[in-house]
C-alpha cells in the first residue's frame, strides 16, 4: 500500500468507526456486530503500525468509545475504566498467556469468568453507602447515573455487613435477563414503540432514562466483578470477589482458578454452550491474572490491561438468499424494511425473516436481491443480516433499493433530518395506517373495546364503515349484524364493548388517539400535568418540556397533532360520541405532602442533583415546572439561582424556599 492510499483509507476508516462509536454508544442502536467492528478497528491499527506519521492524537486506536451523553452531570473516575482486548480464537488466548508468561517470567494462576452482555457500571461506596454510579463513559469521565442505580434492587445502597472497607469502588455489568427483556419488548410491540434489538441495548438505554420510575419499573440486574481501592480485603482478584459477596453484593458462581492456560481453554469450551441455557446474555469469557501483584507488575496500556483478555464467543450465522424485500408501514406511518429469506435453521429455530432495521443498514450492506447472506442471532429476537457473500453473487442482480414513495400508498416518503427512518406523511390516507391506528385505539391497554379484534377492524375498514376512529362510535348493531363473520351476538358485544370504553381513563384515551412518540408512559404523564384535553391541546412546548421525560421530540409531536384541524375534527366528533378526555391521573403519590403543588427548582443543591430533587418532589405528589408562572406553589433555590427567575417570583410574590426547608416539608 502506497502512502497516499494509505492516509486516505486511514481516514475512511476513522470516520466509519467513529459513526459505529456514535451509533452503539450514544444511539444504542449499533448495526454491525462487534466483530466486524473489531476487523474495522484492526484494519486502521495495522496501517498506523506500518505508517506511523499517519496517527493522529484523536484516532478511535488512541481511545475507547465514549457513551457520554448531556442530560447527565458527569463525574471523574479514580481508576480509569478500561476495556478489555478481544480475541477470537484458542490461538490469540494462547498467546496472550505466552505474553504474560513472558513478561512476570512464570506463569501465574487466573480466573475465568463469563463475560456479561450488558453495561458496565462503576459503584464508588464511602462509609458503607453508594455514593455514586457512574457508567463508563470515555474512560475517565462518565455519566453520574445513581439515580437510576439506586433502583436496581441487587445493589446494594447501604452496606451492613462488617469488614468492607471505607472507601472502595466495585465495577460490573447492569443487564437486563432475556424474559425481563422480552416482556418489555412485548409491551412495547403492543403499544406500537420500536422494539429494543437485544436486551444489552434495552439495558443500556434503560440506565440512561431521566425517570428513575420508569428505570425501576424494568427489571434490571447486576453481577459485580473487579474490586478496586486502597485498603482491599486481599492479594488477589478471587478472594476479593468472595469478599464483596460476603459484604451483600451480587458475584456470579461461574468464576473458576485455572492453573494455566490449558484449564482456561477448557473453561472456555466447556461454557460455550452451556451458557446458553442461562437466564441472561453472554457473549464470551473475560480471563484475568489472579495476584494483584502480578496485574500490577504487568501493567495497562493506554486502553486495556495487560493482564486481562477477553475471549468472544463467534455469534450463531447461517448462510442463505435474500428472496424478496417488503417494506411495512406502521401506525405512525414508520416504513420498516424486512428481508424474506430462504427457510434456514439457525441456534434451533426456521429463519425465514430477517430486519433491515432502515435504509442506512441496507446501504451499509449493499445488499443486492438473490444475495447470499450471512444471518446472526445474537441476544436479538428476530435475526439479522450481517453481511453479503458477494462473492456469490450472480450477474446483473438489483440492488435493493428504498423506496421513495409509500409501497401502500405511494405518497412520497420523508426522513426527518437525524433520523434513521422513512415516514409516509399521508397520515390521514394510508391505508395500513388507518387500519393499524384504529386497531391501536381498540387495544386492551388502550381502549380496551371487546369484540373488536384486528381481523374485525380490516373488515370493517374494506367494507368502507370505518375510516378513522370517530367512525366506530357510529357504527349500528345491525349494520354489524349483516357483514358475514359477525352476526347477532358478536354485534351487540362490540355495540356493549363501544358504549363501556367511553369511560376509559383520561391517560388511557390519550394513548389511544396513537399520537407519535406518545406511549403509554408519555400518554400518563401528560394526562397527569394535564387535567384535559383543551389545556393539553394549547400547551406551549415549554409547559410541555416542564413534565418528566417530555422533551423537544415528544412536545412537538403532540404540538403538531393539535395542530392538524383533522385531527381536532376527529376528538370533536369523539366528544359527541360521549368520550370526554379528562380526568385526575392519581399517580403513586396523589397523597403526598405536595399534592396539588407545583414546584420549580432553580440553582444547585447540598443533597441531591436537581433530578433527585425533581424525582423527590414528585414522589411527594408534586408537579415540577420547568419556568415561574402565576401557577407556581413555590420556588426551591440552590446555590446559584439565576437572576431572571429571582425577579419574577418577585413580581409575581411566589414563595422561595431553600433545601433545608424543602426537606423538612416533604418530611411531614
Ligand atoms: S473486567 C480492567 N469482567 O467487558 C478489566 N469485564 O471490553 C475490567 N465485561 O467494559 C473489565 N463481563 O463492561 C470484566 N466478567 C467481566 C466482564 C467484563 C463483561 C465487560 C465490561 C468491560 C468490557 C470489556
Amino acid at each position: 500500500m502506497k502512502l497516499a492510499e494509505a492516509k486516505k483509507r486511514a481516514e475512511e476508516l476513522r470516520k466509519t468507526i467513529s459513526e459505529h462509536n456514535h451509533r452503539y454508544y450514544i444511539l444504542n442502536k449499533p448495526v454491525i456486530s462487534d466483530f466486524e467492528f473489531d476487523i474495522l478497528l484492526s484494519e486502521l491499527k495495522t496501517i498506523e503500525k506500518n505508517f506511523p506519521g499517519l496517527i493522529t492524537p484523536d484516532s478511535p486506536t488512541m481511545r475507547v468509545g465514549s457513551d457520554l451523553t448531556e442530560e447527565f452531570r458527569q463525574a471523574e473516575h479514580t481508576w480509569p475504566m478500561l476495556s478489555l482486548g478481544n480475541t477470537y480464537s484458542t490461538d490469540e488466548v494462547n498467546e496472550f498467556g505466552e505474553r504474560v508468561r513472558k513478561a512476570l517470567g512464570y506463569e501465574p494462576e487466573y480466573v475465568c469468568e463469563l463475560k456479561y452482555d450488558g453495561v458496565s457500571i462503576s459503584l464508588t461506596y464511602e462509609d458503607g453507602r453508594l455514593a455514586r454510579a457512574v457508567t463508563r463513559g470515555d474512560g475517565n469521565v462518565g455519566d453520574d447515573v445513581t439515580i437510576n442505580v439506586r433502583t436496581v434492587r441487587s445493589i446494594p445502597v447501604k452496606i451492613t455487613a462488617s469488614g468492607a472497607p471505607e472507601m472502595f469502588v466495585i465495577r460490573g455489568e447492569i443487564y437486563l435477563p432475556r424474559k425481563g427483556f422480552e416482556k418489555m419488548n412485548a409491551d412495547r410491540q403492543s403499544r406500537g414503540e420500536a422494539l429494543f434489538a437485544n436486551p444489552r441495548n434495552a439495558a443500556a438505554g434503560t440506565i440512561k432514562l431521566l425517570d428513575p420510575r420508569i428505570v425501576a419499573s424494568r427489571p434490571l440486574d447486576c453481577y459485580l466483578y473487579y474490586l478496586l481501592g486502597g485498603q482491599l480485603p486481599a492479594d488477589n482478584h478471587y478472594d476479593n470477589l468472595m469478599a464483596a459477596r460476603s459484604w451483600g453484593f451480587r458475584i456470579s458462581d461461574i468464576m473458576q482458578k485455572c492453573a494455566g492456560m490449558e484449564e482456561v481453554i477448557r473453561f472456555v469450551s466447556a461454557w460455550e454452550n452451556e451458557r446458553k441455557r442461562l437466564p441472561y446474555d453472554t457473549d464470551g469469557v473475560v480471563i484475568k491474572v489472579n495476584s494483584l501483584e502480578a496485574q500490577k507488575a504487568l501493567g495497562n496500556t493506554a486502553k486495556t490491561p495487560r493482564w486481562a483478555i477477553a475471549y468472544k464467543y463467534a455469534a450463531e450465522q447461517a448462510l442463505t438468499e435474500l428472496i424478496s424485500v417488503d417494506f411495512q408501514v406502521g401506525r405512525t406511518g414508520n416504513v420498516t424494511p424486512v428481508a424474506n429469506l430462504r427457510p434456514v435453521l439457525l441456534a434451533g429455530t426456521t429463519v425465514r425473516r430477517a430486519t433491515l432495521h432502515n435504509s442506512d443498514q441496507i446501504e451499509m450492506l449493499g445488499l443486492h436481491y438473490g444475495d447470499t447472506v450471512i444471518i446472526e442471532k445474537g441476544g436479538e429476537i428476530i435475526p439479522k443480516i450481517v453481511e453479503v457473500d458477494t462473492s456469490r453473487r450472480a450477474k446483473g442482480t438489483e440492488p435493493v433499493t428504498f423506496p421513495e414513495k409509500c409501497p401502500e400508498c405511494g405518497t412520497p416518503l420523508i426522513r426527518a433530518e437525524g433520523e434513521a427512518n422513512h415516514y409516509c406523511p399521508n397520515y390521514l390516507h394510508c391505508p395500513p395506517q388507518i387500519t393499524r391506528r384504529i386497531i391501536h385505539f381498540v387495544s386492551r391497554k388502550a381502549m380496551d373495546i371487546e369484540g373488536l379484534g384486528e381481523e374485525t377492524i380490516e373488515l370493517l375498514y374494506s367494507r368502507g364503515l370505518i375510516r378513522n376512529v370517530a367512525d366506530l362510535y357510529d357504527l349500528k348493531q345491525d349494520q354489524l349484524a349483516s357483514l358475514e363473520r359477525l352476526g347477532n351476538k358478536s354485534a351487540s358485544n362490540i355495540i356493549t364493548g363501544l358504549a363501556a370504553s367511553l369511560t376509559a381513563p383520561w391517560h388511557r384515551k390519550l394513548f389511544a388517539l396513537g399520537i407519535r412518540h406518545v406511549g403509554e408512559t408519555v400518554a400518563k404523564t401528560l394526562a397527569a400535568g394535564f387535567p384535559d384535553i383543551d389545556t393539553l391541546m394549547k400547551a406551549t412546548e415549554e409547559q410541555l418540556c416542564s413534565l418528566p421525560e417530555i422533551g423537544p421530540r415528544i412536545s412537538t409531536s403532540v404540538r403538531e397533532y393539535f395542530s392538524d384541524p383533522d385531527n381536532i375534527k376527529i376528538i370533536r366528533r369523539l366528544r359527541a360520541a360521549g368520550l370526554s378526555f379528562e380526568g385526575t391521573i392519581r399517580t403513586a403519590a396523589a397523597k403526598g405532602p405536595l399534592n396539588g403543588k407545583t414546584v420549580v427548582v432553580s440553582g444547585t443543591f447540598k443533597g441531591f442533583t436537581r433530578d433527585e430533587l425533581k424525582a423527590a418532589i414528585e414522589a411527594a405528589g408534586g408537579r415540577n415546572a420547568g419556568s415561574v408562572s402565576g401557577s407556581t406553589s413555590f420556588i426551591v433555590a440552590g446555590n446559584d439561582m439565576g437572576p431572571a427567575k429571582r425577579a419574577r417570583a418577585a413580581e409575581l410574590g411566589i414563595p422561595i424556599i431553600t433545601e433545608e426547608e424543602f426537606i423538612r416539608m416533604i418530611k411531614e
